[in-house]
């Protein structure tokens, strides 16, 4: 059995492979650095000073941004006779919202690679288009927690589990700080949009603490430059104006040097709340920070410290990262180039989740079938996802039946029918040797609130797309479903009907040959959910956008499913895959640590079928004998391992108490229990499929 050990303490991989492969320009906090903030501090005026505090930006461009033709970045001022750089800022977490550029998948199908190398080369790929393309922040990555799927930005997220949004994020910020500013977004406790702008967001402070802001302080540890406040209110304030969520925890706990910028227009309303509060620059006009923070300053009301701490933390990330002839070496042939569509093709195929596939309907041996039916209107539907700030206008977008046409060639006949007609659909579907029927969302159905319907009306599929599916399963025996969108769908109505289920997500502009790769069998899926698919809406939390106060509880997800006992449709972290893998062998190399330690656990994963794979190994974490209510178990660590047929591999993934502390709210500080941990092990959180081993945390 041949052993290769694979070791990974995930945020360290992530930001030593920043440090490493990019060895261009250094972007340390570095005495010199400080020492140039503070000079330059030192010789502004006050007006200087004020004007670094807010974007530049008429509001006319707003509402051009609005109509998304706003194909240009959002500006902040720069001091020529200072050295000090513009902003040159863009969306979005997936591509580049200028020019033609890269159209990747949607976060959340990034989410469902488990893959923090794969994440580390998108933002990498972004970072250099939009350096190439002038713009020296890039509005990315979103990192909110999916409560709920009908949250209409699901999709620029990368799932519900803290640990996993903060791997994944911190692996994206550290791509693209390689070439520019990332700004991580959107702090927090935004995961609603039908009352994004007023809704007050209420949670006790563990919850705050260990479920909507760790990935955040991921983040902040891995370098990002910038934070986004949300637009929501967070306990009575603007959550860019509330003192404890930016200044307390986010600068002072968590260490964040960086700059908090306003989401658009309508994060702030009080300038020395906002000022006082900890915001440091206000887009993309100063409605209340720049040339308006003026008074405040004058009265006293805000301290002529703040706003030195204000333009330090600006110019502090100008110089970090704004070198002179900053495009200089920058070719735009790269954007949107091979390499980059390439990756953007990988993306797709690792993002894919293969839920169901009996019989092996899939993948299609093409070289054994003379005719291929494809059904629906989202087969030749350009559907990469949200028409809002994430939008993104790639040069081409490879539709699944353009992927699939182009996939078979002139072998095998591929007949298309929209599905509007269930007669001709069934006379389509009843002569062919297999049927794919592509459903979902499309940014009609979900997406940024203000630029389309925002959040979703529904979970189910359409109406008439129910149908199409029972219609053509009804007369065909290899049926395969891809579903499109950006959550969780309902599929209990109609899921035994095809034989495949495929979770393309919205799949960028090489979905449609990704998609094909998978069918055919070329690549083999190792996706896995990063989200809990639900059975039905009774088994999710309150979504609440309507609600003028939004009472945000502990649990959701996988946490709430298993704290209920819910039996989910597909469980967090579920994939299956062409082969099939074993786990055996869980160890732990010590069954008891001091509170300053950490534990490798080693499982051995063999690949049990004939093809090779990508698996995703996922371990969790749960408390025996805790002295506060706890979930059953949690995602404390997670890494891909490629197998052969017949190759099992030592997979070691490290534990640390300090990663397991819950957040006493009468201390007001972590407490790590000196209790036994149990060590869970395998393929998905649903507990079945789990190896499991424990060990004692005791003294320090
Ligand atoms: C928005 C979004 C934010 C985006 C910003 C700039 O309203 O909430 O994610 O980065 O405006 O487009």
């Amino acid at each position: 059995m041949k052993k290769v050990v694979l070791w990974c303490g995930a945020v360290f991989c992530a930001a030593f492979i920043g440090a490493v492969i990019y060895a261009g320009e250094s972007h340390e906090y570095t005495p010199a650095l400080e020492k140039r903030v503070q000079d330059t501090l030192s010789q502004m005026t006050l007006n200087e000073k004020l004007a670094q505090t807010a974007g530049k930006e008429p509001v006319w461009k707003l509402l051009r941004g609005l109509t998304n033709n706003g194909d240009e970045t959002w500006d902040g001022p720069g001091i020529k006779r200072l050295g000090v750089p513009q902003f040159f800022m863009i969306d979005g977490p997936r591509g580049v919202g200028l020019a033609k550029t890269t159209a990747f998948t949607v976060g959340m199908s990034r989410g469902a690679s488990w893959d923090k190398d794969l994440e580390y080369r998108i933002g990498e790929a972004m970072g250099y288009e939009a350096r190439a393309l002038g713009a020296n922040v890039l509005l990315a990555p979103c990192i909110n927690i999916l409560r709920h799927p009908s949250w209409g930005r699901a999709q620029e997220t990368y799932g519900e589990d803290p640990y996993h949004l903060g791997v994944m994020g911190s692996a994206f910020v550290v791509g693209v700080q390689q070439h520019v500013m990332a700004c991580a977004k959107h702090y927090a406790a935004n995961n609603t949009e039908g009352n994004r702008f007023t809704v007050d967001v209420k949670m006790d402070e563990r919850t705050l603490r260990e479920i909507y802001t760790p990935h955040f302080k991921m983040t902040v540890d891995a370098g990002v430059a910038s934070i986004m406040s949300a637009y929501n209110y967070f306990d009575g304030d603007k959550a860019g104006q509330n003192h404890h969520l930016i200044t307390d925890v986010l600068k002072n706990d968590f260490g964040f040097k960086g700059f908090v910028v306003s989401d658009w227009v309508n994060a702030t309303n009080n300038t020395i709340k906002a000022a006082n509060g900890g915001m440091d620059v206000e887009m993309p006009s100063g409605a209340h920070l720049g040339m308006s923070l003026k008074r405040a300053i004058k009265s006293g009301k805000v301290p002529m410290s703040r706003l030195d701490d204000m333009v330090a933390r600006i110019l502090r990330e100008k110089f970090r990262f704004i070198t002179p002839d900053f495009q200089a070496g920058y070719d735009k042939g790269k954007v949107a180039g091979t390499e980059h569509t390439a990756l953007a093709r990988e993306a797709a195929q690792k993002g894919t989740v293969l839920l169901k596939n009996d019989n092996n309907a899939l993948p299609i041996d093409k070289s054994r079938v003379k005719t291929i039916a494809v059904f629906g209107k989202l087969a030749s539907a350009k559907n990469i996802g949200d028409r809002g700030s994430s939008d993104v206008h790639s040069p081409y977008i490879v539709t699944p039946l353009q992927g699939i046409s182009d996939k078979v060639g002139k072998d095998v006949m591929v007949v298309y029918n929209q599905g509007l007609n269930p007669g001709e659909a069934k006379d389509a579907a009843k002569n062919a040797d297999a049927a794919i029927i592509v459903v979902g969302m499309t940014y009609k159905d979900e997406g940024e609130g203000g630029y389309g319907l925002g959040d979703r009306l529904e979970l189910g599929l359409h109406k008439d797309e129910v149908q199409l599916i029972k219609d053509v399963c009804s007369v065909n025996s290899r049926c395969i479903v891809i579903m499109e969108g950006g959550a969780a769908i309902t599929v209990s109505e109609w899921k035994d009907l095809p034989e495949a289920m495929l979770m393309a997500w919205y799949p960028g502009m090489e979905g449609g040959n990704a998609l094909a790769d998978i069918i055919f069998g070329d690549v083999n899926p190792s996706g896995k959910l990063p989200v809990t698919f639900h059975k039905n809406a009774d088994q999710l939390p309150h979504f609440g956008n309507k609600d003028k106060v939004l009472k945000t509880d502990y649990y959701h997800g996988y946490r709430l499913f298993d704290k209920k006992g819910l039996d989910p449709e597909y469980p967090f972290g579920f994939g299956l895959s062409y082969t099939t893998y074993k786990y055996s062998g869980l160890k732990l190399d010590k069954k008891s640590v001091g509170k300053s330690g950490k534990v490798i656990a080693g499982v051995d994963v063999a690949n049990t079928g004939k093809v090779a794979g990508e698996e995703v190994v996922e371990l969790y974490v749960g408390y025996k004998g805790s002295k506060v209510d706890r979930p059953v178990k949690e995602l404390k660590g997670f890494t891909k391992v490629a197998l052969k047929p017949g190759e099992t591999k030592t997979v070691s993934l490290e534990v640390k108490p300090e990663n397991l502390a819950y957040w006493d709210v009468d201390k007001n500080g972590w407490v790590i229990e000196e209790i036994e941990y149990v060590v869970y092990a395998g393929p998905c959180s649903s507990a079945k499929d789990l190896l499991s081993d424990s060990f004692k945390v005791s003294g320090l």
